[in-house]
């Protein structure tokens, strides 16, 4: 094994939409594992729209990277040394805490072993991992849809939204996808089941739009992105319904806070219930969240995508690609081969 170690570190805030050059790739020497932890080969980055936050200067949920630090992200990788008995080498584990580099040390807390037997070990950034998690306990526990109700869900073919739409479909909800694509949309009817689409930068009138694909108004409404999309559906809110706010990815690029409609008629009227979700407060019970998506998954009850990028010194461009809606499912790097057998 070589002893270098290429890492991205942040070299500005961006200003608005980020741009490659907002990084640097550095090398350094690979660091040794401490007593109780790992030294782990990195095979797979996860590329999610929350890094955007994480380059923000403002204050977050979560630390922010600074300048000159490793950029934050999750990954999938092989431990190459192990100086913790739980762990042995050629073990596969997941973990918030790669960073974007080639090599990382990890410690126990946090990081989990994947399972090969449970499907492609990248599947641990997805539909097994921490998307796939979020649609199932927003939806399930936030969203509480019950049969014959309306869901929408906002970048509803991506890594939390097609999962949404499926969960929706089993538990016998109308599902609404919205998405920047009319071959997403197409993909969201055909292959996740989705009952009707609507494509947020063609339809015009969204609100016209989006009610001609919800007959019967929205009963749960899964918010991927804030903005214009959730403009248009606060005007088609039933009575008690339910918005899981998960993200706002419209909006994370614009500087200052996003001045948008006053929702609070519509409140009113509706008495709809309005829910932050952060995955993380989930976490005492992701085994059993991991267990349903791992039984729907075998059971061919879950189809997943994934958009998979070669080569590591792609990481800024496929945050720049998500983040301008060019993604088409689960966005991923390949860093390095997976280990054979
Ligand atoms: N709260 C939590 O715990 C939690 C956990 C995971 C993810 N999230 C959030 O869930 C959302 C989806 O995440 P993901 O990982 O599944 O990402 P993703 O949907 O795979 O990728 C982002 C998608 O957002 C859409 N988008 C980008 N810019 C947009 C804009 N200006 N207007 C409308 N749509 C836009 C694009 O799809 P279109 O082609 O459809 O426009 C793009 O493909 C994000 O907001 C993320 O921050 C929250």
């Amino acid at each position: 094994m070589q002893n270098k170690n290429r890492q991205f570190v942040l070299a500005r805030h961006p200003d608005g939409m980020p741009k490659e050059s907002d990084w640097s790739l550095v090398e350094t020497p690979i660091a040794e594992p401490g007593e109780g932890e790992i030294l782990v080969r990195t095979l797979w980055l996860s590329v999610d729209p929350y890094m955007r936050g994480r380059i923000a200067p403002s204050k977050s949920y979560a630390k922010g990277v600074e300048i000159g630090e490793v950029m934050q992200g999750g990954g999938v990788g092989e431990v190459v040394r192990s100086r913790n008995p739980a762990f042995k080498q050629g073990d596969i584990v997941e973990s918030m805490a790669f960073g974007w580099q080639e090599h990382v040390v990890l410690k126990p807390a946090g990081t989990r072993k994947v399972d090969p037997r449970h499907g492609p070990i990248r599947y641990a950034l997805g539909v097994l991992g921490m998307p796939g998690l979020t649609a199932y306990f927003a939806l399930l526990e936030v969203g509480r849809p019950r049969p014959g109700e309306t869901v929408v869900v906002s970048a509803a073919s991506g890594a939390v939204g097609q999962v949404v739409g499926q969960i929706a479909k089993l538990a016998g909800c109308r599902a609404v996808a919205v998405a920047g694509e009319d071959d997403k949309l197409a993909w969201c009817r055909a292959e996740l089941g989705y009952d009707a689409g609507v494509n947020h930068k063609t339809a015009g009138d969204l609100g016209a739009a989006i009610s001609a694909a919800c007959p019967n108004g929205v009963d749960v409404y899964f918010d991927n992105t804030a903005g214009p999309i959730t403009d248009a559906v606060m005007g088609l809110l039933n009575l008690r319904a339910r918005i899981i706010q998960c993200g706002r990815v419209a909006v994370s690029n614009k500087p200052g806070p996003d001045i948008g409609l006053r929702f609070h008629g519509h409140y009113i009227v509706t008495r709809c219930r309005v829910e932050g979700f952060l995955v993380f407060d989930y976490v005492n019970r992701y085994d059993e969240g991991l267990r349903a998506l791992g039984r729907w998954v075998k059971e061919g009850k879950l189809r997943y995508r994934e958009d998979i990028i070669d080569g590591f010194e792609h990481m800024p461009k496929a945050l720049i690609r998500i983040l301008k809606g060019e993604n088409f499912g689960k966005q991923l790097v390949k860093v390095s081969d997976e280990p054979r057998g």
